[in-house]
């Protein structure tokens, strides 16, 4: 059945992926983008080359107005709310700015849901940030990574506990999209999501680790490694973060209100100095690299325990991380001209 999509953010990395997919299956879709981030204007370029019958709004998710007046006109019946300002620095440098494309901007999705009586699934892209540092989980320190020492992974009995504007903002909007289920009844899915990589990623210092990485390596630049090198994150390339949205929203009626922690889980964790073998292996060449303080917040661990999203709607990713970084890898090397139009660069 035709679907009509609306994406905020859809000209992000997960975005221009997201509408992809969609526009590949014959679905209506209207992305809702102000091409703030860098390498958003070269995505909408790339969609629009490949497919040029979608709707795009050049609009901010501050602006209520003009949100509302989109899902009047368009009438969307599934939403993926993922525009957001997405790094914990920049939440840190401009807090209030921060606040209002995170908490307000997802207050106001769901502000236009609701006014327009909206009957739409919605899947929210949250953070494993809102779970803080969990400094209180026993771990392991290996010769190369971290390790949890009793547990797989977090799943979502853990507490909560936003850390930092990032953490706060995204916490906030991951709160009212479950409360907005239950109490005006609308269609609302969380998905808390760990490092999400692949094609149409502009990784920059702050954000997208892998693609940042993978950038610095290809263009010979040198990095700076926040701590010790064995900081631990799962990843989860982005062909299994669009199976497990189809599956979620396939699935309303036991997803409807609930939070999911969605990543690569035990089997696809990663520790910078994993990532650098793989890599290095890749490109025949080694990282020039020097060591800075920790970040304030930074998780020396986080695996997501992705067993809840098996449960209810049978979704386990696909994708090792070495066939997926070497996707990421393939198409950086191939689209270096894009990565260098969008300045992910500082210096
Ligand atoms: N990529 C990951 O690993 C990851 C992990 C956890 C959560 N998330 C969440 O997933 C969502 C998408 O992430 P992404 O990696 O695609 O990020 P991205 O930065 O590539 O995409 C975000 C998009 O939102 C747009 N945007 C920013 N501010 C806006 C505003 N005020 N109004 C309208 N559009 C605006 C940007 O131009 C960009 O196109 C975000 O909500 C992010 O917090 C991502």
């Amino acid at each position: 059945m035709l679907k009509k999509i609306l994406i905020t953010g859809g000209a992000g990395f997960i975005g221009t992926n997201t509408a992809a997919y969609h526009l590949k299956k014959g679905d209506k879709v209207i992305v809702y983008d102000n091409l703030s981030r860098a390498g958003a204007k070269q995505n909408l370029n790339w969609l629009k080359s490949r497919n040029d019958d979608f709707i795009f709004i050049k609009g901010d998710i501050k602006n209520y107005k003009k949100l509302l007046e989109t899902f009047k006109k368009y009438k969307p019946d599934l939403i993926y709310h993922l525009a957001a300002q997405t790094t914990m620095v920049t939440s840190v440098e401009n807090p209030r700015e921060d606040f209002e494309i995170n908490a307000l901007g997802t207050f106001n999705t769901l502000e236009a849901m609701r006014k327009t009586k909206s009957k739409a699934v919605a899947v929210y892209s949250s953070t494993n940030k809102v779970m803080g540092d969990l400094a209180y989980i026993p771990i392991i320190e290996k010769e190369k990574r971290y390790d949890y020492k009793d547990i797989k992974g977090v799943d979502e009995n853990f507490p909560l506990n936003f850390h930092g504007p990032y953490g706060c903002s995204k916490g906030c909007g991951d709160q009212y999209f479950l409360d907005y289920a239950r109490i005006f009844g609308l269609n609302t899915i969380v998905f808390r999501q760990s490092g999400i990589y692949g094609p149409h990623q502009f990784g920059i210092e702050e954000q997208g680790w892998l693609a940042w990485f993978c950038n610095a390596l290809l263009f010979d630049k040198p990095v700076t490694i926040f701590g010790n090198g064995k900081q631990v994150r799962d990843v989860l390339y982005i062909d299994d973060l669009l199976r497990a949205f189809d599956l979620a929203v396939m699935n309303i009626k036991k997803t409807r209100g609930k939070p999911y922690n969605i990543g690569g889980g035990p089997k696809s964790s990663l520790s910078i100095w994993e990532l650098f073998a793989i890599l290095e292996k890749l490109a025949s060449k080694k990282f020039n690299f020097s060591f800075g303080s920790w970040r304030p917040g930074d998780q020396k661990i986080y695996i997501s325990d992705i067993s809840k999203a098996k449960k209810d709607f049978n979704w386990l990713p696909k994708v090792s991380p070495k066939e997926g970084i070497k996707k990421l890898y393939d198409w950086i090397s191939q689209n270096k001209n894009l990565i260098q139009q969008a300045k992910v660069f500082k210096r």
